[in-house]
């Protein structure tokens, strides 16, 4: 087994406006490992996220995918980079004039150059993957929020990327919709994805990730195994911000 981790954040630092957002975040990915960060509002995993494939270049620190600094590349080579990250957010960032399978099949044409009929037919694959067959001639507004959010898995899946950052992909939807979700990510990390989350959905970590990434004030204050999440308001910090969610949303 190579001992390289797939991602690797390395002491990332992030100053907005003269104020700290991120201070010295460090945290790595084995292939096909699956972390998920969760922390109170404010926190700067949003902001890591960004940080993570240089949409916000960090102050200092770096950020390694398969041993490649990325401070160190080409404004050329960091479009390359984040083509091998696909991020995943919570308000799905669809095109309403196109229908799902479209909204798939225009990444490849746009950014991988390749041809329509070639690209439609690796959508209808991916939209397969997340069980959108039947759904891939609607529109955006013809579908529902879970239908949404998995069109743009399938999306960022057809880019073929080595990593996928998803920020509290399930935030936006009803209820009753966030399991479809949580499925094909669930079923996403068992294929093998290697996969960095944002979420609040304490059941799904406990049951899916074996190190949990606790970040308060911009810094990653405690990490561990999903353990880490119990023991209530006299555990540890993750503990007892878990207590205080289930509190909030009576689970
Ligand atoms: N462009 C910006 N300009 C100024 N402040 C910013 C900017 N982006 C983020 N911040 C600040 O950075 C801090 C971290 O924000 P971030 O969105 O990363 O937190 P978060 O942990 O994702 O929160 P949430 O759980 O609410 O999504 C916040 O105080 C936010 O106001
Ligand atoms: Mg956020």
């Amino acid at each position: 087994m190579s001992a390289q981790p797939l991602l690797e954040v390395s002491h990332v630092s992030r100053i907005i406006d003269g104020k700290t957002i991120l201070d010295d975040v460090s945290l790595s990915l084995g292939r096909g490992e699956l972390k998920v960060i969760i922390g109170p509002s404010g926190g700067g995993k949003s902001t890591l996220l960004q940080c993570v494939n240089f949409l916000q270049p960090p102050d200092s620190g770096d950020v390694f995918l398969d041993g490649q600094s990325a401070r160190e590349m080409s404004r050329q080579n960091i479009c390359a980079f984040r083509q091998k990250i696909g991020m995943i957010f919570q308000d799905f960032n669809l095109f309403d004039h196109l229908c799902a399978r479209d909204n798939v099949a225009i990444a490849l044409q746009k950014v991988k150059g390749q041809k329509k009929a070639l690209a439609r037919q690796r959508a209808m694959a991916e939209l397969e993957r997340v069980g959108l067959v039947e759904q891939a001639h609607l529109y955006p507004s013809q579908l529902s929020g879970g239908q949404k959010q998995r069109v743009s898995l399938a999306r960022a899946l057809a880019m073929d990327p080595m990593v996928m950052l998803l920020d509290e992909p399930t935030s936006a939807l009803d209820p009753e919709l966030i399991g479809e979700v949580l499925n094909v990510i669930a079923q996403l990390s068992r294929s093998g994805m290697t996969m960095l989350m944002v979420t609040h959905q304490i059941g799904f970590a406990r049951h899916l990730t074996k190190e949990i990434i606790f970040m308060e004030a911009g810094r990653v204050v405690e990490t561990g195994p999903p353990e880490l999440l119990e023991g209530g308001p006299e555990g540890g910090r993750a503990a007892a911000f878990c207590a205080k969610l289930a509190e909030v949303t009576g689970r």
